[in-house]
């Protein structure tokens, strides 16, 4: 077998809030492979959205290790950390977390800016995120001028936008 693309040992997450000690993760160890769909279930507070972070490198493990494509995630600092995130993760919120003053299509440019790519290549590949999940006709409204469904519709183009998007993939 090839190389998991995700390898998680003894994963753990303790969130400190003043005196209060929550125990998210405890113990997670877990592989993915490549092109694998994985679907975490559990119950509301157990967890899932914490691992999701943890793996995308949102947030930090308190133990344990999560390797994607063999980086350690929690060891980069905050910088590398940001870096590895812009080229790598795809990430759709639980809450949507689009910027309230951007438009549709400002919102899904934003990761963009961060790259390499020109003006006039980031129109292109955002309006084609756009387009590919319904909301071309969006692209100037406010997050709060669109109906839920479609912030989340935004949230899935800022996700998956990039050149990947030109492949089909
Ligand atoms: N920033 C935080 N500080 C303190 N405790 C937190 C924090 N974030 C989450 N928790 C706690 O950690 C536990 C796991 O939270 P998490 O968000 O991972 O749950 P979840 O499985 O995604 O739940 P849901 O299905 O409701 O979204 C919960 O008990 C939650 O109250
Ligand atoms: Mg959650």
């Amino acid at each position: 077998m090839t190389e998991p693309v995700v390898s998680i040992r003894n994963l753990s997450k303790v969130y400190q809030q003043g005196d209060i000690q929550v125990t998210a993760l405890n113990g997670v160890s877990l592989d993915i492979g490549a092109g694998e769909f994985l679907a975490l279930m559990g119950p509301s507070g157990s967890g899932t959205s914490t691992l999701l972070h943890i793996i995308a490198g949102v947030d930090r493990p308190t133990g344990g290790q999560c390797l994607v494509q063999g980086v350690d995630v929690g060891q980069l600092d905050e910088s590398g950390l940001a870096d590895w995130r812009n080229q790598n993760v795809g990430f759709v919120f639980q809450s949507f977390n689009l910027i309230p003053v951007l438009t549709a299509f400002e919102n899904v440019e934003l990761p963009l800016l961060l790259t390499q790519l020109g003006g006039r290549e980031r129109k292109r590949l955002a309006t084609t995120a756009l387009d590919l999940v319904g909301l071309g006709d969006r692209s100037h409204h406010l997050p709060r001028q669109l109906s839920g469904g479609q912030e989340q519709r935004v949230a899935i183009a800022r996700a998956g936008d990039g050149p990947e998007v030109d492949r089909g993939g």
